[in-house]
């Protein structure tokens, strides 16, 4: 190798085009993550080392445009400047309130040396947990609008590591099960990908700040070398823009243990801070709803003798949700639309209008009398122009009747979403190309104006904008509850939720919709259930962040099921700190969370078929506190199969430092609540 890479040197020393220093490093704070950017031949290229490891090998950089030269060199570095920043800023809701943001950038600014003289700057950022680098297009003379073919950015890595991923381009969207295979077997894939070298390193490849781009997958062009492969536009164009702008970031999360990918908030730390002057009315916490009923087919959507959402049953929702002390009650099925053909066209939907049995300002302020609001439910079928031209009086109408939070949703197949051009021609887009991503921005901005927080279901992928625009709470985009009811092979298998901290998660909070405590539905779906043990549903609310929880089941179900149901209605949805205390994906996970609210601390474990026993040190309890150990835990013979009911309930005297053995059962789990003794 040495006279090969002595070779190369020298024809670089010869290339017209070199700068003197064609080669510039940044380091981490702590020094364990250096990025190299180089031009060779002029052509942009980074490198990733993890303290003497390659992490990612040299990989390119630029873009391919439309009707123009490529955007990838030759190049020559105009200027680089190195910069250091460190700060801590408080999330208004989330997993750790207290977040640091400590990082070494390097800034390099190109030009081309002949012909348009255009230029890009590329931010690279080192953090002790990952990196960040994107690309910025200033305002230049010959780079107006320009539309943008190809990223080329690769992620050259250098193993055929072990890879936790999901397939792109597909019509379900991002509804589909973890496949955990080499990367070799991976084909075009979603971000989070998540791997594990074979040294024990784990990486986590995503984006943050996805703003007014297309969403990026990652394609396998050859061997371990992956490529920015971003959802298309109907005709081919990836991303349009115009200059002045700049791309989201790419970034890759590095740790030696899984569970520190699950703590790290990169993400979060390369999105904008707040824009929103006034936070005071968003508020984390949890909701019943008139939804699992459908799901179950007990009721419908849809008008008729079975309909779910009639005054008398959200009545009913409102009175159990108060009595609980739940903040909202979800309503689906509350608009004119449901009866007609939805699934092919959102354009049948009424977002003012509400059916005829349900008496939308009576239940609104008969929800306000009892201290709890109604949660909006906005279907648009993905008929995006449809909803586009009813959603503001739709946020407006809910705002007059004190609803802080909807739902929304974007049924619809993958690449189905139209737009009408202006000669009246409709275009076909993904669910998460440009133009889906534009739209859900518009929403949320639109959203805060009318103090609307958001829960989005079949959106697009989080990128940690609830930075940004804090009222954007949750999404779905994955599987969740729902399948159990109704999915083929009996719904979820009981390792989906041990993935999903290590993927999905990465990216930010998700409406699971946890909580089932009749985990068999015989009544409803003989041929369906929920896989776990009860102890393990309930841990979900400790390992699955969302700042907006649903308690998901049945009103009755809950009232049969009393202690689980305590947890439910105890456990916080706004967290001090997190930390994981064991994890392997696809195995066991075991999260503690302080709640924001008092020094009370939660802890989730689960496992998937295998039975573990844990002993956890206590020492992330507070010094000089006695909390008292609320266990949830299996019974001896649990089991997610044969006994999944098998659960018990224990208290325990506990202080800091003690220790504590978890013993959780075949596809079961555990959950605790260490509450605080006053003295
Ligand atoms: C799919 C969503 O994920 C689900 O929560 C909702 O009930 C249905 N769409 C109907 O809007």
């Amino acid at each position: 190798m040495a006279p090969l890479n002595y070779l190369f040197l020298i024809l670089l020393a010869f290339n017209p085009f070199q700068a003197a220093d064609t080669s510039h490093t940044v380091s981490s704070p702590a020094g364990n993550h250096t990025i190299t950017f180089e031009l060779a031949d002029g052509r942009p290229y980074y490198s990733v080392i993890r303290n003497t490891e390659t992490v990612i090998d040299r990989s390119a950089l630029g873009f391919e445009l439309e009707n123009e030269t490529d955007l990838a060199g030759p190049f020559e570095i105009e200027y680089t400047e190195s910069t250091t920043f460190d700060n801590t800023w408080t999330q208004v809701w989330g997993e750790k309130r207290e977040i640091r943001n400590h990082y070494n950038e390097l800034k390099v600014g190109l030009k081309e040396p002949g012909g348009e003289n255009r230029e890009l700057i590329i931010v690279f950022r080192s953090f002790d947990d990952g990196i960040g680098f994107r690309y910025e297009f200033p305002a230049q003379d010959n780079l107006k609008a320009f539309n943008i073919m190809d990223e080329l950015t690769e992620f050259n890595l250098t193993g055929n590591h072990m890879a936790w991923w999901i397939g792109a381009y597909q019509w379900n969207r991002f509804e589909y099960l973890t496949n955990e295979t080499p990367l070799s077997e991976a084909d075009t894939v979603h971000t989070p990908l998540t791997m594990k070298t074979d040294d024990g390193l784990y990486l986590s490849i995503h984006e943050a700040a996805l703003v007014d781009y297309s969403t990026m997958t990652l394609e396998r062009t050859e061997g371990n070398r992956l490529k920015a492969n971003l959802m298309p536009w109907y005709d081919g164009i990836r991303v349009r823009t115009e200059a002045p702008s700049v791309t989201p970031w790419r970034t890759i999360q590095i740790a030696e243990n899984p569970g520190d990918l699950i703590t790290s908030y990169l993400i979060l730390n390369l999105n904008e801070p707040n824009k929103l002057e006034d936070t005071s009315w968003i508020e984390p916490g949890k909701y019943v709803g008139i939804w699992w009923e459908m799901h179950l087919d007990k009721s419908t959507w849809g008008p008729g003798p079975r309909h779910g959402a009639t005054t008398e049953n959200t009545k009913r929702y409102i009175d159990f949700a108060a009595e609980h002390g739940f903040d909202h009650v979800l309503v689906e099925g509350w608009n004119k639309g449901w009866d007609e053909n939805w699934y092919e066209s959102g354009a049948v939907f009424s977002f003012t209008e509400p059916m005829d049995d349900f008496d939308l300002d009576y239940l609104a302020n008969y929800a306000l009398e009892k201290g709890v609001r109604l949660m909006g439910h906005h279907e648009t079928s993905a008929t995006i122009e449809h909803y586009e031209s009813q959603v503001e009086d739709g946020f407006e109408l809910y705002n007059d009747l004190g609803v802080r939070a909807v739902k929304t949703g974007y049924v619809g197949h993958g690449q189905e979403i139209f737009w009408t051009n202006e000669e009246g021609n409709k275009h076909y887009e993904w669910h998460h190309g440009q133009h889906m991503v534009n739209h859900h921005q518009d929403i949320v901005e639109l959203a805060a104006d009318y103090k609307i927080m958001l829960n989005v279901h079949e959106g697009v992928k989080d990128t940690g904008l609830r930075r940004t625009w804090p009222n954007l709470m949750t999404r779905e985009v994955a599987r969740g509850q729902e399948y159990n009811a109704w999915g083929e092979n009996q719904g979820n298998p009981l390792d989906h939720v041990l993935y999903i901290p290590f993927t999905r998660l990465l990216a930010g909070p998700f409406d699971y919709t946890p909580g089932i405590v009749d985990l068999t539905f015989e009544e409803y779906r003989p041929d369906n259930r929920v896989n776990h043990t009860l102890a393990k549903e309930l841990a979900l609310y400790v390992v699955i962040y969302s700042p907006l929880q649903m308690a998901a089941d049945l009103p009755e179900n809950y009232e049969e099921r009393p202690e689980p149901f305590q947890f439910i209605k105890d456990v916080p949805a706004d967290w001090d700190d997190t930390r994981v205390l064991n994890a392997e994906i696809g195995n066991f996970i075991t999260i503690v969370r302080k709640d924001r609210n008092s020094d009370d601390w939660y802890l989730g474990s689960l496992t998937n078929e295998e039975a573990r026993s844990f002993e956890i040190n206590l020492d992330f309890l507070d010094n000089g506190k006695q909390y008292v150990a609320e266990i949830y835990r299996d019974s001896a013979d649990a089991d997610w199969e044969s006994n999944p009911y098998g659960f018990v309930t224990e208290e325990k005297e506990i202080a800091t430092g003690d220790n504590l053995v978890l013993e959780l059962a075949p596809g079961g789990g555990q959950a605790i609540r260490f509450r605080v003794v006053e003295n």
